[in-house]
């Protein structure tokens, strides 16, 4: 399919980082629906330099069948390197590191990381730089527009990132203003893999193979990274690789969207304990249940009233025999 630095990469379709969900149970969850690479949730780089015991969590994982790559944020080429150094030595199943370039959340941006990086795009090639200096492991970023709608910003950053060797570039083309909001600026990236020698990723509201499509024909990228589009969907990955590797799509149904809810769950509770496990599930059991007939009660009820796992079976239980009627 493609390659980044030496590694295969075997599938169109890529797992995007989303902090608070591509734990590694989730990311365990999604290898096994055909995605081509996974992403942690974005780690700090400061985090780890400071020894910060949740942060170095981020960091420790089994090996997928799939490669895996560690998003660190930062403000600084040399702190973003030695953080990567220490990740090195605390985990020998990291694949690659991804540099987070796009987010738009005031917390990171007012400290000059995430998409504030775009405002200098000297530093952004400096980023990649100094990682590639302290390992051999390949470095991707991933980037937005820049703080407007504009081509400028991200042309440049492109140019930086592609001089100081980077192995990948994924880009959502939305400017930091937008946050996660409205429709890509499709028109903005059109034919942009021409200038990019380097595989090239699409994000941005990915929720069917027909967007898959398009992002990849309207810039010409290697692959699309599905995000908030196949969370409670995780078929949406086989599917988008299926279609690209010209097999027929599957379809789902209620039993089978269970059995992935509850065999998620299962992964994050070991992963995290069932306490906090259930806490988090809130917000992502009720994504398996969109469309479903008179899902709305019982959406509500599991992102109010998880608080374990035989609640989890519980609820869908009742459902299941309330919608039998
Ligand atoms: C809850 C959430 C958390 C996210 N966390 C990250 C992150 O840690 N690092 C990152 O580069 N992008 C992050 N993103 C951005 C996604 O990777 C993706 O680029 C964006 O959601 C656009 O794709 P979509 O419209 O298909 O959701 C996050 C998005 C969401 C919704």
């Amino acid at each position: 399919m493609f390659k980044i630095g030496d590694l295969e990469i075997k599938s169109n379709v890529v797992l995007a980082p989303m902090a608070g969900i591509t734990s590694s149970a989730y990311r365990k969850f999604c290898a096994s629906f055909g995605v081509g690479y996974v992403v942690t949730e974005m780690v700090s780089d400061m985090g780890l330099i400071y020894g910060n015991e949740e942060t170095k969590s981020y960091v420790a994982f089994d090996k997928l069948d799939v490669p895996t790559a560690v998003q660190l944020f930062g403000n600084s080429a040399e702190n973003l390197a030695k953080a990567a150094s220490i990740c090195e030595k605390m985990n020998s199943n990291i694949d690659f590191f991804d540099i987070n370039m796009g987010c738009p959340v005031p917390k990171v941006t007012k400290t000059g990381a995430g998409s504030s990086l775009m405002n200098n795009p000297k530093l952004c090639g400096d980023i990649v730089r100094s990682i590639k200096e302290v390992t051999h492991k390949p470095v991707t970023v991933k980037i937005r527009l820049g703080s407007g709608t504009s081509k400028d910003q991200f042309v440049d950053v492109i140019k930086e990132v592609i001089k100081a060797g980077v192995d990948l570039i994924a880009i959502h083309p939305r400017s930091a203003k937008e946050m996660y909001a409205g429709q890509p600026h499709w028109d903005l990236i059109k034919d942009l893999k021409n200038s990019v020698n380097v595989p090239l990723i699409i994000s941005g509201n990915i929720y069917t193979i027909e967007d898959a499509i398009n992002a990849m024909k309207i810039s010409g990228a290697d692959g699309v990274m599905v995000a908030r589009g196949a969370v409670g969907n995780p078929l949406l990955i086989t599917n988008i690789n299926n279609h690209f590797q010209g097999k027929e799509t599957v379809s789902t149904d209620l039993n089978t969207q269970i059995k992935y809810c509850l065999e998620l769950a299962r992964l994050l509770i070991e992963e995290k304990g069932e306490h906090l496990a259930m806490r988090i599930y809130r917000g992502i059991a009720t994504k398996f249940f969109d469309g479903f007939p008179k899902s709305k009660q019982l959406k509500c009820r599991l992102s109010t009233e998880l608080n374990n796992y035989s609640d989890l079976v519980r609820i869908i239980e009742e459902y299941k025999k309330e919608i039998a009627i």
